[in-house]
C-alpha cells in the first residue's frame, strides 16, 4: 500500500493510472475504521483496477461545541485494516495541505442541507461538500463509495457532483450493523456499557416502524409518534432531535406515503450524537 500525504502526489499518482486506461475507486473516511468503512472499500474492490482510502478528519464539517477535539484516531490500527483489504493507496492530507492560510472557497448546497441534521448542525454539510469536492479534485477517482448510514450525505454529494458537473459515480453501499442493529460508527466507541446498549432502540424504532408501514393501515403522523414513544421509552436518550417519515429525494417532512420513503432518527445518548435511517419502498 501506498502512503501519500502530499496532494499534488496524489494527483499526479492519479494521473498516471488514468492515463494508462485504469479506473480508480475513492473511499473517502475520517478514520477509525470499522466494518462500515470496510464494507465501501471491499465493493470499491470489486469494481475498479485501482482503490484509494482517504483518511482525514475534516474539520470544517465539524461544528465548535462538536467533538473534533476527541474524535477517534487509530492510524496504526487503520493501517493494518487497509493493508489486509489490499488498498492500493492511502491517501492521508494534513490540515495546513487541505486548508493552507488563504482558503477561502466554500460550497453551499441550499436547502438539502438545512433540513434533518442539517438543522442541528449549521454549516456541517458546507463543510462535507468542500472537502468532498477537492478529494475528487486531487483524487480524480472514477467512483466514489458512500454509506446509506449517512444519507442527508449522500443526497448532498450527489446533488453538488451533478450540479457542478464533476466527472465521478456516485454508489451508495448498505448500512453495516452490529448484531443487536446498531448503525457501525466511528462514534460508538463514545458510548458507556449501558448507553450502548440502550442505543440499540433506534434501530428497534425504525424495523418496527418499516413493517408497520409495509403492513399497511398507518399514516405518517402515527409512525412518526411510534417512534417518539419507542425513544422517549428509554431513559439514556437525552435528545430526539429528529424521528419521522421523509421524501428520500427532498428530505423534506411528509404527510401522505410516497413510492419511497426515507425515516430517519437522529438522537443524543449522554453527549454521544448517533443518527440511523431506513429507506420503506412500495
Ligand atoms: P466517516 O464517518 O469516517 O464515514 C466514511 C464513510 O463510511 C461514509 O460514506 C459513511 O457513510 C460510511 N459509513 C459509516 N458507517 C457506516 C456503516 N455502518 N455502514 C456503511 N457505511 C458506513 O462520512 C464521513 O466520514 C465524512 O463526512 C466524509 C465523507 C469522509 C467527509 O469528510
Amino acid at each position: 500500500m501506498e502512503l501519500i500525504r502530499i496532494p499534488r502526489i496524489m494527483l499526479e499518482t492519479s494521473k498516471q493510472h488514468l492515463s494508462k486506461g485504469k479506473t480508480i475507486g475513492l473511499v473517502p473516511t475520517m478514520g477509525a475504521l470499522h466494518e462500515g468503512h470496510l464494507s465501501l472499500i471491499k465493493r470499491a474492490k470489486s469494481e475498479n483496477d485501482i482503490v484509494a482510502v482517504s483518511i482525514f478528519v475534516n474539520p470544517i464539517q465539524f461544528g465548535q461545541n462538536e467533538d473534533l477535539d476527541k474524535y477517534p484516531r487509530d492510524t496504526e490500527g487503520d493501517m493494518e485494516k487497509l493493508k489486509s483489504e489490499g488498498v492500493d493507496i492511502l491517501f492521508m492530507p494534513e490540515v495546513k495541505t487541505i486548508y493552507p492560510a488563504r482558503f477561502s472557497t466554500y460550497i453551499t448546497v441550499k436547502d438539502l442541507s438545512d433540513r434533518l441534521c442539517g438543522a442541528f448542525r449549521p454549516g456541517h454539510f458546507s463543510g462535507v461538500a468542500t472537502v468532498v469536492c477537492k478529494l475528487f479534485n486531487i483524487v480524480m477517482p472514477t467512483r466514489a463509495y458512500f454509506g446509506q448510514k449517512d444519507f442527508q450525505q449522500t443526497a448532498v454529494i450527489k446533488r453538488t457532483a451533478e450540479d457542478l458537473n464533476m466527472n465521478v459515480e456516485i454508489v451508495v453501499c448498505p448500512t453495516m450493523r452490529e448484531s443487536d442493529g446498531l448503525a457501525m460508527s466511528s462514534r460508538n466507541a463514545y458510548l458507556s456499557h449501558g448507553e450502548r446498549k440502550a442505543a440499540s432502540v433506534i434501530y428497534k424504532a425504525l424495523k418496527t416502524s418499516s413493517e408497520l408501514i409495509k403492513a399497511g393501515n398507518v399514516n405518517t403522523a402515527d409512525i412518526q409518534k411510534h417512534m417518539h414513544d419507542m425513544l422517549k421509552a428509554e431513559p439514556l436518550i437525552s435528545e430526539t432531535q429528529y424521528a419521522g417519515v421523509y421524501d428520500a429525494d427532498a428530505l423534506d417532512e411528509i404527510n401522505e406515503f410516497k413510492k419511497q420513503n426515507l425515516i430517519a432518527i437522529a438522537v443524543k445518548i449522554g453527549s454521544t450524537r448517533l443518527i440511523d435511517n431506513m429507506l420503506v419502498e412500495f
